[in-house]
This record gives C-alpha cells, structure tokens and sequence, in this order.
C-alpha cells in the first residue's frame, strides 16, 4: 500500500509536543509492515537547521493562495537508518521563522501557512508518477487535504483513487479563521456553510477535514467517544457524532529506540528491569547537578514533564505543591513551558519551597529524558487527553505515572489496588475528579506504596515490561487504511 501520512512537525526535523513523535514514528512503523510511505512536512528553520541531510529535490511550482502565487520548492530527505522518504515543503517567507507556530501569540498568517502546505503538499504529490492509495492527514493544519484531493485532484492520476483519513490528535485545536480567509482556500464559497466548512461564521479548518475525509480516527478509543458529545467534542461534538460510523480510536505507540532506558543517550547510567535502582540513582545523581543541589535526597522523586497549559492540570499540581511541599515528604521537579501565569506560579513555588521544588522552564528533550530517568513518580493530571505519551515514556522509564481518567490515559494506565496488585494489571495511579485533593489523595497512595519497598519494586518492573511499542498500533492503522479502501468514498454534497 501507497500511503502519503502530511503533518505540521514530525521528530527528528521539528517538534512542538506529541504529534510530531507520533509523525515521526508511524511512518516508519508502516514501512516496516510493508507499506510504501512518504511523509509530507513544512521545510521549517529547525529543520533545515536540524542537520539532517537535506537536499533539493529539483522542482519548484507555485501555488495560488487567494490572488498571490507564492512558490513552493521541494526539498528531500531520509533520516539516517529510516527507510522512510521524507518531503519538504520550502517557503523561506512562510517557514524560515524562529518557532513552528508563533510561540505565545500564533503568527497573524497561519491560516495561509497551512493552506499553502496543504495545498503544495498534494500539488507535489500529484506528480508524483505512483499512484497513492491512502492519504493520511493530521490535525487542523492539514484539515484541507480531504477537501483538496476531492475537489481539486478528482481526476489527477496519483491522488483521484486515493481515501483520505483525518487523525484528531486534539480537538482543542481547530485551526479557525475569519472568514475572509475562505477566499485563500481557492475553493468555491458554496462549501462555506454550517455543514462543511463553516463554524460559528469562522473559517474551521478540522471540521473541513472532518466532512470530507473517508474516515476519521483519534489517538485513543475512549477520546473518540468523549469527542462524540460535549464538552469534548469542543464544539464539533455532532459532526463527530453524524459520523460515528467511520470514527474510530488507535493508541500511540512510542517510538522504543528513541525512548529506551537500556541505550538512551541522554541519561548517565543505561538500566534496565532488573538495575533500575542503579540506574535511577545515576540520573538522580546527575539532575541534582544539574539543577545545582550537592548531591540527590532519598525522598521520592515527583516529576512533571509537559506543555504548562490548561489541559494539562497544571492548577491542580500548582494547588497540591502548595499543600504537600512544606511536609517534605516529596522532591518535585516539573519541567515545561507555556502560559506565562503558570510559569510565574511555579517559580515562586520553586523560591519558597528550596530544596523541595526544582522548577525548569523551556523545552529541553534531553532534560525530558534524565528526569524520566530518575522520576519515580511521573504526574499527568489532565483535564482531557486524546492520548498522552508522557505516562507511556515513564512507564518504560520506571517512573510510575499517577494520571486522571480522562481520554487516552484510561486506556493506558490501570489503577493500583490490592486486586490489580494481585493480578499483575497495576500500572500506575488513576484519580476521577478534576480536583486538587483527588490528585492528593492519590499522591498519598503512591507514597505510601513507594514505601513498601518490595511492592513498588514490583510495580516498577511490570511496568517496564509494558509493551507500547508502535508495531501493534502500526497495524491497526493498516487495518484502518484497509477497510477505508474496501469502501466507497465519503460523498462530496
Ligand atoms: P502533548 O502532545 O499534548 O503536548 P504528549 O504527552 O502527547 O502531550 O506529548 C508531549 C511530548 O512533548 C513528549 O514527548 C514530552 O516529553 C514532550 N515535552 C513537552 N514539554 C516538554 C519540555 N518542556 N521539554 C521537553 N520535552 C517536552
Ligand atoms: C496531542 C494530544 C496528546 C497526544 C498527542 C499525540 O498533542 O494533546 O494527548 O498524545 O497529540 O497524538
């Protein structure tokens, strides 16, 4: 099968949070179930800076975005030892800037940022001389895809047989616009309306990726049922719903050469199931250092490793570090960055509670690493999460996540108890209400277990042994590909 997967960041040429680790990954996960496939992403400044072997692919062609005629030009690459070809999307004006998105206040022309990437990605494609049986598009900045290869490549030789499938990696994210951005689009203002491509008189890019793709799929079965009514469905809780019948969830894999404790060079001591003591201790060593402490305590490590934004329940670790860091019964370090008001409230956290509470902000990859390393406890208290790969890394890292049950994390996650316990399906800590003393009180239980030395040794190990590699999620999307190619098309109206 002939498979172009198109994102807005992919590892190793670009990244901003889990999409990009699940764009690099899958790819190549499908190459090795036999798949042909091309990945499709904006030639972005850390990528051409990534130094990857970049090269030009020798054609330029210019595509109409409203009445300009920017220019695409094409760039190639395979990563060393990837077997996938990777294509980029080069327009020095659109792409050659310092972040991906705009950091804090997104870029005013992102709108035409990805129109033109969507529309480029699959002009290049269609000229492509094999033709592609499926079109793997992710996320709002590719939600034109579906649309364009309907209703602009209906009878290009490379794309006219292909189905498209639309991947939902958040639903919080939409991708809208003032409405005049229509006319950037190129396609006709018949589709701007309430079932297509409109949404509260703005431009929604999702949704247009949602109505005229063959099929739809999200990063975990219980996300694609919450994303079926509100307030997880953000608005688009009945399109999602009136179109049940072609939705389905696939859980992320993680990719276990980069993520792997036994090689990751990131980390001081290599370790494995049976010295992760040993190991843990080694990275503990080193992030004190870091951090600039004389040496590692011996309380329990409590980490926090993400975006510090909203859906990630950051109140709620704001709220309990404020209670819990003054007993000391705890060393908590959180590691991210984002909202400004967040930022500020844990630094002053990390000024009043010295010793106790290591804030780090920035995104610094091979700091997410050493403290999965040394974390013994890894924290995601989401408000919602379509999947969540943090608690998955930390699994396989020994730090044992303590999560809310919400989307991704209810599939990946199995609560502790004296029944999970007996019967080995314990993974981590799950709380239900989105409440500071639900998170408390089950920090008080992961404590309490970490104490009991022989238990959580345990734990630690069958939680290592966990198996989230991508092969088996690789091959549900296989499956998914191949029933939406047994189907008819979604119809264009
Ligand atoms: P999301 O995509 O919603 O941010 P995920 O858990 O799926 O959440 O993926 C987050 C990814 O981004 C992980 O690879 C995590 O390690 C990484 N990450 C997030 N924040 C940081 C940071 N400040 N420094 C390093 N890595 C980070
Ligand atoms: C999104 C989600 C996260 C998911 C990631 C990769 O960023 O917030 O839960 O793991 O995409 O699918």
């Amino acid at each position: 099968m002939r498979v172009l997967e198109l994102a807005s960041e992919a590892v190793p040429f670009a990244k901003t949070g889990g999409l990009a680790d699940v764009a690099g990954a899958l790819p190549e996960a499908l190459a090795r179930l036999g798949c042909q496939a091309t990945l499709v992403i904006p030639a972005y400044r850390e990528a051409l800076a990534s130094g990857l072997p970049i090269e030009s692919a020798e054609m330029a062609f210019e595509v109409p975005i409203g009445t300009r005629r920017p220019v695409a030009r094409i760039l190639r690459c395979t990563p060393p030892g990837g077997r996938v070809d990777v294509i980029l999307i080069a327009n020095d004006d659109l792409f050659d800037r310092p972040t991906l998105y705009g950091g804090a206040r997104d870029y005013p022309d992102n709108a035409e940022r990805y129109i033109f990437f969507s529309r480029a990605a699959l002009e290049w494609a269609s000229r492509q001389q094999r033709p592609f049986d499926l079109v793997h598009c992710h996320d709002w900045q590719t939600g034109l895809v579906p649309a364009y290869q309907k209703l602009l490549h209906a009878s290009s030789p490379a794309l006219a047989g292909a189905r498209t499938v639309m991947t939902i990696h958040n639903m919080a994210y939409q991708g809208l616009f003032w409405h005049w951005d229509m006319l950037l689009t190129g396609l006709d203002w018949k589709y701007f309306n309430w079932q297509q491509m409109e949404f509260y008189n703005q431009l929604n890019l999702l949704k247009t990726g949602l109505v005229f793709a063959d099929a739809i799929s999200t990063v975990s079965p219980t996300y694609a049922r919450e994303i079926q009514r509100a307030p997880g469905g953000c608005g688009l809780e009945g399109v999602l719903a009136a179109r049940s019948d072609v939705l389905s969830g696939i859980v992320n894999g993680i990719d276990t050469e980069t993520w792997n404790p036994a090689s990751d060079r990131h980390i001081p001591r290599h370790y494995g199931e049976q010295d992760f003591d040993d190991g843990k201790y080694a990275a503990r060593v080193a992030l004190a250092a870091r951090l600039g402490h004389a040496a590692p305590d011996a309380r329990p490590l409590v980490a926090f490793v993400g975006r510090l934004v909203g859906q990630k329940g950051v109140e709620l670790i704001i709220e309990v570090l404020g209670r819990m860091a003054g007993a000391g019964r705890a060393h908590f370090m959180i590691l991210g960055s984002g909202e400004a008001a967040y930022e500020q409230e844990l630094q002053r956290l990390a000024a009043s509670f010295p010793g106790t509470v290591d804030v780090v902000i920035g995104y610094d990859e091979g700091l997410a690493h050493l403290v999965q390393a040394a974390a013994d406890i890894t924290l995601v208290p989401s408000l919602f999460e379509p999947c969540g790969l943090t608690q998955l890394y930390a699994q396989r890292y020994g730090s044992i996540p303590l999560v809310r049950a919400t989307g991704g994390l209810v599939d990946t996650v199995v609560d502790t108890t004296p029944e999970t316990l007996h019967d080995a399906s314990a993974s981590g800590f799950v709380f239900e209400g989105f409440a500071a003393s639900a998170l408390e009180h089950a920090l008080e239980r992961a404590l309490a277990l970490h104490a009991n030395r022989p238990a959580w040794q345990g734990l630690v190990r069958h939680v290592m042994r966990l198996d989230c590699s991508w092969a088996a999620s690789a091959r549900d999307y296989l499956r998914l590909f191949e029933r939406t190619l047994a189907a008819p098309p979604a119809p264009v109206v």
